[in-house]
Order: C-alpha cells, then structure tokens, then sequence
C-alpha cells in the first residue's frame, strides 16, 4: 500500500504548524510537527543544565534515554516529553533557540528523522519543517516551501503566544526569528532549503484562511488527482 506524504518546509513563522494541522485534520492524514521534536530534546537538554552549543558529549549522552511523544485530539496537539506534557513550555523563546541550536548536531538530527521516516512510511502523512522535502521525505507526492515576510512571521507568533496566554514581547519575537533563520539556514547538516521540486508558497498578507484554501486547492490538484 502506497501512504501519501505531503512535506511542507519553511521558515520560523510562516505558518506551517497551524496550516498543516488543519490541512491533516480535513483530509484524516496524520499532522507530523518535526519542530516540536527538536523543542523537546532542546527542552530536555535545557532542563537538564546543558548547555547545548558547549555540552555536546554530555547532551548526546543524555539523549539516550529521551521519550518524545506527539499526541493528537482533533487539530490540537499534545507533546509528552517522557510522558510529561509539554506543549506549552517548548514555544517558549528560550526553547525556540534552544531547538535551532540542537538541530545543527548531525546525531540529534539522525535520530529524530529516523522517526520521522518511520512514521511516514506507516501513515498517511503531511509533515513539516526544514529539511523534509531535501532530506527526510526526498520522494515526497508533493513538496511545499512555506514564507512569508519576517515581519509578519513576527506578528504571527506574537499573536499566537498571546492568545494562549503566553508572554510575548514583539521585539524578541522578531529577533529570535532572525536568529534561527540564520541558524537554520546556514547550518552544515540538512539546512532550511527550498527542495528543486518544491512549489514556493508565500503568504505574506494572507489570512490564516486564505492561506488554508490556498494550499488545500494545491493538495487537491497534486495529490487527490492521484489516488
Ligand atoms: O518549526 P519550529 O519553529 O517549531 O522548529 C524549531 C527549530 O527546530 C527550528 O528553528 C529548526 C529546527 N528544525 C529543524 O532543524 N528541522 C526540522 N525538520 C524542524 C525543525
């Protein structure tokens, strides 16, 4: 049996968690969030004292025992880091560069898309993050590369930390984007890259809506044609 994957990669903020979340729910695919798994082993890490750019033997030694877990109720996701629920705690802003600093260690990386992989090979799946469309799901149906202007990556996470209560301060928001665009881009092992047969989607200005029937359509088209 052939199961469908759908890789979405971007940058920070440009809506590929929340755009995927939906998308998985109205079409009964699984949601697979590859940046909540780098926010846990940076949690866990951070948790522990280590200091993630400096630690690197103690960290991968530590990472042995990690238990990540991602949940689902409808489009709401749950992610238990050794059964403990962390869903909140990893948005933010000291897990946020705390995930995009570990994920420049090759050994983390191989470890978390050796689950990935696995997962995508058994389910249905739309999977997002950096390096799904160039590294972990390269024969993927179909490949979207997800931006939008920093600004309004910035605006959008604002908003959304706090409409859950969160704290939010705009400026670091904006900074720790510009952060891990860098970080993220540049770094050695799997970098943020638009894959050569992805289809660049920008939705600067957008809606959240508009964004989501943008890119159903594209699903549509691409996907559902082929089944
Ligand atoms: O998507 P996100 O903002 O939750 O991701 C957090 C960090 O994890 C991001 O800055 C870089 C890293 N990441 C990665 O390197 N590869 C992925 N497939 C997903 C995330």
């Amino acid at each position: 049996m052939h199961y469908v994957s759908i890789a979405i990669d971007g940058p920070a903020g440009a809506g590929k968690s929340t755009i995927s979340k939906i998308l998985s729910a109205r079409l009964g695919y699984m949601y697979i969030d590859t940046g909540a798994m780098y926010r846990a082993a940076a949690l866990y890490a951070i948790e522990r004292g280590i200091n993630i750019k400096t630690d690197r033997d103690k960290l991968l030694k530590v990472l042995g025992d990690i238990d990540i877990d991602l949940h689902y109720k409808g489009s709401v996701q749950k992610v238990l880091l050794c059964g403990e629920d962390v869903s909140q705690r990893i948005r933010e802003n000291d897990v946020s560069i705390g995930s995009s600093d570990i994920a420049v260690i090759p050994e983390v990386r191989k470890m978390l898309v050796d689950i990935q992989r696995n997962l995508a090979n058994n389910n249905n799946v739309i999977m997002d993050g950096r390096d799904i469309g160039t590294h972990v799901l390269p024969n993927a149906d179909l490949k979207l590369f997800l931006t939008a202007s920093v600004d309004d990556r910035a605006e959008r996470r604002y908003k959304e930390m706090l409409e859950k209560g969160m704290k939010a301060d705009f400026k670091e928001i904006r900074a720790s984007i510009l952060y891990r665009d860098k970080n993220d881009s540049e770094r050695k092992t799997s970098p943020l890259k638009q894959a050569d047969d992805a289809l660049l989607v920008d939705t600067t200005g957008n809606t959240l809506e508009q964004s989501v029937e943008k890119i159903y359509g594209i699903i549509m088209k691409n996907i559902k044609a082929e089944e």
